[in-house]
């Protein structure tokens, strides 16, 4: 990944809790930047709606991680204009809507607790990074998919104003919860996160915490926008310098 501090940043690890908008940013920064966006909860997701299918227990470690170990997830840009950020399919399945049913929500955190199961997730991710100029998006990306991310970005909110948030986005799409239900199990999915063995949610130690709990998401992405451009910027001068002190011409890719 990065082989030099001063080329223009290529790859972004996008992480933080459950609900604080991870996915609406990234999406934004890849867009505006030209990368490509990868959202590595749906990898997750689709295991465990998988399993749901196929009436395999979400606990039942050897199953589902053997599921993980053979599921063909396929993740591509939007084949339908109903509102989707990108089609998922399992086997060929799309399963883009599917694996965001609340079944999914209350199951997903046991399941991407597995130690198989986020091996076989973060060796596919791994390669999907390798290519470059990516924003990706997730819990581990900046600790263990892309350590050596040009950017890491670690979002954050209080657990009420991501359980507000998500609880609008729930009665916008036609599914309503109560709030007092939303608040309770994005709760529980925080201690599951950030309590598991393997992988537990936390910011890397060079990650910039953005707390966007009183920003709203066009605030939020002109300031993740306005750091890249700051990071940008620190690396051109830094080349420059370098160019300077060994006389070498400046490399402008
Ligand atoms: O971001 P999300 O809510 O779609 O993620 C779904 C679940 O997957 C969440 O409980 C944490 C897990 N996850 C993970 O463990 N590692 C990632 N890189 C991404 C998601």
């Amino acid at each position: 990944m990065a082989d030099s501090p001063n080329h223009p940043i290529r790859t972004i690890a996008i992480d933080g809790p459950a609900g604080a908008g991870k996915s609406t940013i990234g999406l934004g920064l890849a867009k505006h930047l030209g990368f490509l966006y990868f959202d590595t909860g749906v990898m997750y997701r689709a295991v465990t709606l998988a399993a749901l299918q196929r009436s395999i227990a979400p606990d039942d470690e050897d199953a589902v991680s053997q599921l993980a170990e053979s599921l063909r997830i396929e993740v591509s840009p939007p084949h339908v204009d109903d509102g989707r950020q990108y089609t998922v399919r399992t086997d060929g399945e799309d399963v883009t809507w599917a694996i965001r049913r609340a079944d999914v929500d209350a199951a997903v955190s046991v399941v991407s607790a597995f130690p198989r199961v986020r091996r076989a997730m973060v060796a596919q991710q791994r390669r999907i990074a390798q290519a470059g100029n990516v924003v990706m998006v997730g819990r581990d990306i900046g600790t263990v998919v892309m350590p050596d991310a040009d950017l890491k970005i670690y979002l954050d909110a209080t657990v009420e104003a991501r359980a507000w948030r998500r609880y609008r986005e729930l009665e916008a799409r036609g599914t309503p919860s109560s709030y007092a239900d939303v608040l309770a199990s994005m709760k529980q999915r925080d201690v599951l996160d950030t309590s598991r063995a393997t992988s537990p949610l936390r910011p890397a130690n060079d990650a910039f915490i953005v707390d966007c709990t009183h920003m709203d998401a066009e605030e939020t992405l002109a300031h993740v926008i306005a750091l890249v451009e700051a990071q940008n910027a620190a690396r051109a001068g830094a080349q420059a310098r370098s160019a300077v002190a060994t006389g070498a011409p400046e490399d402008d890719a």
